[in-house]
């Protein structure tokens, strides 16, 4: 089975594909602006709570579940009871809508690396617009979305059809040195511009009144960033877990991951906030933060060569960063399908199968890529353009007026936090945290010290920490 499946080929080889899988736009993207928004170092502080009484327990219970059941997310939960098998299932289908959304942004990214790519050579990369109207024009461009939404796919689809250490494995050992090395770079010259130093304070410095009058706010947001940038909640580190051999040691691993990926998250807040604040931009733009005032930030802050330069440099590092994300999505759902073969006793044939649950995808995340990014009309472009050839040619009205929300909503929102609650009852009252013990230390040399604690956590702390994030979800929802 295991010769089927595929293994890391190293240590190094995993880590890098797992942090790579962590470390994404939610890092690059969200972290900053929520970090400005929630009082910078206070949300910090609560941030760093997280990781280490949910983050940690969560992380070692997807990778111990999925090393000792050898199998992806649907395999895993049928394996420990027929009656849990949904919940993989539910991860599975997370994956599929965070996969839709998430590589139509991948596509916009790169359609923004090639636009300084081609000002560096003296061509209009952004047809000479400004910031806010180039992303208007872009996103409402049905061809341009389309194309470079399915360049990413495309991208992805090779490197997963390439496997788990001739694929993933290989990619990642390079993309993210990479990553960092340049992130380094921009962070070094942001940090000799003048003005950063407002970027920072607005960043970092701590407010705790923000904790004092709304933490229940602090607290779901952070909690919420924290599982998508962990990449926990959905499986997704159940099946990169199951490649992992028994000598990897997960105890330290499930440090290591989150720890690693906090810094990255940090160090983007330290590269996009003084920024914004040396150029003079707004940075707590929110959502607009990376498309249109990061733009703006390169483009007529910074201006002329270095301004592209660095342009490119930097969506360049967030491509590397959203691709090593994507793979682990697309993984969740390849595995599923190979696991379902050898549970037949086929030979899986996984390029066959990764291009074929990809196509499905890319024909989900089609409303995401045509509804201008939830720009005014209700549907956009994936209800317009259906319509027009039908011949109607008033607005018709529908229930969804942003795609990406939409899917955000239904798998980050709801199905992620149900997926982990139910995770963390389950290792907690069910199979016992003993199980999660007992696989850490088939690795000879490795106990798991902090058994008691974690144990603490798969019981209470990690459930209610899921319930208030699912609460806050609802309530906005209605
Ligand atoms: N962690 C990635 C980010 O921060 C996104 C991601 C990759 C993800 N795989 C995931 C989120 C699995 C949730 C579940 O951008």
């Amino acid at each position: 089975m295991e010769e089927k499946r595929g293994q890391w080929g190293s240590t190094f080889g995993f880590l890098m594909a797992a942090i790579g899988s962590a470390v994404g736009l939610g890092n690059i993207w969200g972290f900053p602006y929520k970090m400005g928004k929630c009082g910078g170092g206070a949300f910090l502080l609560v941030y760093l709570l997280l990781v280490i009484f949910v983050g940690f327990a969560v992380m070692l219970g997807e990778l111990a579940l999925g090393r000792k059941y050898g199998r992806g997310a649907v395999g895993t939960y049928a394996a420990i009871a027929k009656k849990w098998t949904w919940v993989g299932y539910m991860g599975v289908a997370s994956g599929f809508f965070i996969l839709a959304f998430y590589s139509v942004l991948g596509g916009m990214v790169l359609r923004y690396m090639v636009g300084f790519l081609m000002q560096m050579f003296g061509a209009a990369g952004f047809n000479n617009m400004g910031g806010g109207e180039f992303f208007g024009h872009f996103t409402t461009n049905a061809g341009g979305m389309l194309l470079f939404y399915a360049i990413f796919m495309v991208l992805n689809i090779i490197i997963v059809a390439g496997g788990i250490e001739g694929g993933i494995e290989k990619f990642t050992k390079v993309a993210m040195p990479s990553l960092a090395a340049i992130l380094l770079i921009v962070i070094i010259y942001v940090a000799c511009q003048p003005g950063a130093g407002e970027g920072y304070r607005y960043t970092f410095v701590p407010n705790f009144d923000v904790l004092a009058t709304d933490f229940f706010t602090v607290l779901k947001t952070a909690a919420g960033q924290m599982f998508f940038s962990l990449s926990l909640g959905m499986g997704c580190m159940i099946t990169y877990g199951s490649y992992l051999g028994k000598e990897q040691n997960l105890e330290s691993n499930m440090m290591i991951i989150p720890i690693a990926d906090t810094c990255f998250a940090i160090m983007a807040a330290m590269a996009v906030m003084p920024a914004c604040a040396a150029f003079g931009m707004d940075y707590g733009a929110g959502p607009g933060l990376l498309f249109v005032t990061l733009h703006e930030v390169f483009n007529v802050g910074m201006g002329g060569f270095i301004g592209n330069l660095m342009g490119f440099l930097f969506y360049f590092l967030v491509f590397l960063a959203a691709i090593t994300s994507s793979i682990s999505l697309l993984e969740v759902c390849t595995a599923y399908l190979i696991d379902k073969q050898i549970e037949k006793g086929k030979d899986p044939n996984r390029k066959k199968l990764t291009i074929m649950i990809a196509s499905i995808i890319f024909v989900v995340g089609i409303p995401v890529a045509l509804d201008g990014i939830g720009a005014g009309r209700a549907g956009g472009a994936a209800i317009d353009i259906p319509a027009t050839l039908l011949g109607i040619t008033e607005n018709i009205p529908v229930a969804v007026d942003c795609w990406l929300d939409f899917y955000d909503c239904i798998s980050e929102g709801i199905m992620m936090p149900l997926g982990a609650m139910i995770m963390s009852i389950i290792i907690g009252w069910v199979l016992g945290t003993k199980v999660v013990a007992d696989e850490v230390a088939k690795t000879p040399g490795v106990v798991l010290r902090a058994e008691k604690v974690l144990d603490i956590c798969f019981k209470f702390i990690v459930p209610a920490i899921m319930v208030v994030v699912l609460v806050a979800q609802l309530q906005d929802f209605f």
